[in-house]
């Protein structure tokens, strides 16, 4: 039986991934931090598959809370890790308090790196495994008021893509899945509309899914989103810059 680590699996394009797993027959561990949604998770997983699913509360935007992860799973020889919990917050970049700031890169941002490499070092021990890395298309730019959450992604592609190369030929596979507005309550949550353009979550999670196992590096759902990277840095910026502030007053 494989075995699939989705952080922030208890909802939105987590838990759609989690569902593309357990339709393969991939036994899942959950991890977010709200204890009810993981539950319910759990069970419409367990009555839907025919598989397991283990649920972890943690809140990774505390120190050593990836590390804690990690030390709790280490044993279970997780095939697939999937970094796919994080938050965000649009604003003016000096309205938002740095503390909120400073949960978010520890979520999106160290989290992602630590559970990484110590994975890391066990699948290539072991010649196979997977890691995918959420990201955005918002990592193709710079985002005006919405600017630390965008250069957070920038992180997670730039970082996903050069470990993917160091480990280029030794049978683990590292890819980066950038979305780009998928119709989760990730916008309910950062105080955002849903685009009117925006992805079903299963729709971005299904062919996240295909890609990965494919052996796709960057992988983007969606053709206007694909087209968006084509986008030169200027125009793209100041369109980010327009809908965000009238969005958000
Ligand atoms: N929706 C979009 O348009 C979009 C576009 C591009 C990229 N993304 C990225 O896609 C990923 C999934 O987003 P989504 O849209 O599915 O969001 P979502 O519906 O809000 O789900 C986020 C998941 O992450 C968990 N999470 C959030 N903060 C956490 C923390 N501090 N510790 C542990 N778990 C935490 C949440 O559970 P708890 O709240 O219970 O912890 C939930 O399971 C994120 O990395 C996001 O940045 C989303």
């Amino acid at each position: 039986m494989t075995l699939a680590l989705i952080t922030g699996g208890s909802e939105g394009i987590g838990l759609e991934l989690a569902k593309c797993f357990a339709s393969d027959g991939t036994d899942l561990i959950l991890m977010a931090r709200d204890m009810k949604k993981l539950n319910q998770a759990k069970q419409l997983l367990e009555k839907t598959y025919a598989v397991h699913v283990t649920v972890i509360s943690k809140d990774l935007s505390q120190p050593h809370a990836a590390r804690e992860l990690y030390e709790q799973l280490k044993d279970r020889n997780i095939d697939y890790v999937i970094n796919n919990a994080g938050c965000g917050t649009a604003d003016a970049s000096w309205r938002i308090p740095p503390e909120q700031d400073e949960a978010m890169i520890s979520v999106n941002v160290t989290s992602v790196t630590v559970l990484t490499s110590l994975f890391l070092n066990d699948m290539l021990a072991r010649n196979s495994g997977t890691i995918m890395n959420v990201a955005s298309t918002g990592a193709f730019l710079p985002g005006p008021y919405i600017a630390s959450y965008y250069a957070s992604k920038a992180y997670v592609l730039r970082y996903t893509e050069a470990v993917a190369e160091e480990v280029r030929g030794s049978g683990v596979h590292v890819c980066c899945l950038c979305p780009g507005p998928a119709a989760t309550s990730f916008y309910r949550k950062s105080r955002q509309k849903v685009p009117s353009f925006a992805m079903q979550a299963a729709d971005c999670a299904a062919y996240a899914y295909a890609k990965m196992k494919s052996g796709q590096t960057v992988i983007v759902p969606g053709m206007i989103n694909q087209l968006s990277r084509l986008v030169p840095k200027k125009p793209a910026m100041y369109f980010v810059g327009k809908l965000k502030k009238k969005k958000d007053g």
